[in-house]
């Protein structure tokens, strides 16, 4: 744990008990995260390149005797009730949408199996992962809140290293079926219609690694990273995602659209990851031009997913940074998800000696740049991007050097 966040965790304590009149007895911890590389694949079924950041959220909970659950936003100084025996009844401010979901289907889809019933619970929640910044604030939500309703239960989660405490039942979940739950919540109780990546990296986050992940078969791999004198930096345009979620699963439509004309040459495909460059550009001529751009560079994004994690693998970095460059062009050109101060940051970035890749990272229209970036030119960057993006655009952009973290934990207080 960083200085930052033993501090983070010390006020959130405080302010449970403030609230609750005793200490919480315990604290999930679930990390936002950052995508190296495969963006808009994971709802085609393809691959994507994750890493999770050393930025949290954070929930204090203890159980409850009674079937409520009461929520504090510490951040949005905002707080919510629902009950457990009609949680689709009760409307919550978005936020606390998030919890009912997991809330419902941690009970329909896993405790209802295992024989175990949901307890009330008591809750304070806070972070540091920039909200509406692409950075999965909200996956990060869904993952801790998981946990939290586990461990309001006295479970904890088999074979993750996410259990730390002994005493507790240990519950038989892959966290697969877990980030798969959490997807749903989000799908079905904030009505955006993601993928699977950032529930998977949330919880299945390594330090120093990154998670390649197959999002038909979920099978995935931990890539070491070994970035040596290589640091990974985020740099935030400060404009929030306003467009993100209509056209999120507008994009999401294309593709459907192009699987389902390609189905006419190709009956055996169900999605984008059937097809290869090649068939594309056999049949591509006879998509109609918008919803040929969008799977095109779908086709071709899961292939530079493939030929990063060879590269990274192989040591050769160079190669790695010109696929993330490759990345953005196709987000900005043919998938359009990018926006003027994404592209504008990019720009810059890629404009600078001593940065080997840069590309928006996360859905798009507005949030973040990732780039990679060596050691002893980051203070020459940081400058770069400071002067020049305030410069270009009037607005102060936000640069976080960051490392490579692990995902969700759940620390037990000691007084339980
Ligand atoms: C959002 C979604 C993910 C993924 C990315 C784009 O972060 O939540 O599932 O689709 O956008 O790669």
């Amino acid at each position: 744990m960083t200085q930052e966040e033993v501090i983070l965790s010390d006020r959130l304590k405080e302010k449970f008990n403030e609230r609750f009149g005793h200490p919480p007895d315990f604290i999930v911890s679930a990390p936002g995260r950052v995508n190296l590389i495969g963006e808009h694949t994971d709802y085609n079924d393809g691959f994507v390149f994750p890493v999770a950041i050393d930025k949290y959220l954070h929930i204090a909970a203890s159980k409850r005797s009674d079937r409520q659950v009461h929520l504090h936003a510490l951040d949005m100084n905002e707080a919510c009730t629902f009950n457990l025996e009609a949680i689709a009844d009760t409307k919550t401010p978005p936020w606390g949408n998030y919890l009912r979901g997991v809330a419902h289907f941690l009970q329909e889809q896993v405790l209802r199996k295992s024989g175990h019933t949901l307890n009330g619970m008591s809750a304070v929640i806070t972070g540091n992962v920039p909200i509406s910044a692409g950075l999965s604030s909200s996956a990060a939500l869904e993952v801790a809140s998981a946990l939290a309703f586990l461990g309001a239960c006295g479970l904890e989660i088999a074979n993750t290293g996410i259990n730390s405490n002994s005493e507790m039942e240990l519950i038989e979940v892959p966290p697969m079926e877990l980030a798969a739950l959490c997807q749903r919540a989000e799908n079905e109780f904030a009505g955006v219609n993601c993928g699977i990546m950032d529930q998977s990296i949330s919880l299945l986050g390594k330090a120093d690694h990154a998670l390649f992940l197959d999002c038909r078969s979920l099978e995935y791999k931990q890539i070491p990273l070994n970035l040596t004198d290589i640091l990974i930096v985020i740099c935030n345009t400060n404009v929030k995602r306003e467009l993100a979620s209509s056209e999120y699963n507008k994009r999401r439509a294309e593709c459907e659209k192009g699987v389902d004309i390609l189905q006419q040459w190709m009956p055996a495909i169900t999605s984008l990851r059937d097809v290869t460059l090649a068939e594309f550009k056999k049949y591509e001529a006879e998509l109609p031009q918008i919803t040929q751009k969008r799977c095109r560079y779908v086709v071709e994004e899961n292939t530079r997913v493939l030929n990063a994690v060879d590269a990274l693998t192989a040591k050769d970095i160079d190669t790695f940074g010109a696929l993330m460059n490759a990345s953005h062009a196709g987000l900005r050109d043919a998938y359009e998800v990018s926006c003027d101060e994404l592209n504008i940051l990019t720009d810059i970035a890629q404009s600078i000696d001593g940065v080997i890749g840069a590309r928006m990272t996360g859905a798009g229209f507005g949030g973040c740049t990732v780039n990679l970036v060596y050691q002893d030119t980051v203070e020459a960057f940081r400058d770069r991007i400071m002067e020049e993006y305030t410069q270009r655009t009037g607005i102060e952009p936000d640069i976080y050097v960051c490392n490579v973290g692990d995902g969700a934990r759940i620390k037990w207080n000691s007084h339980s």
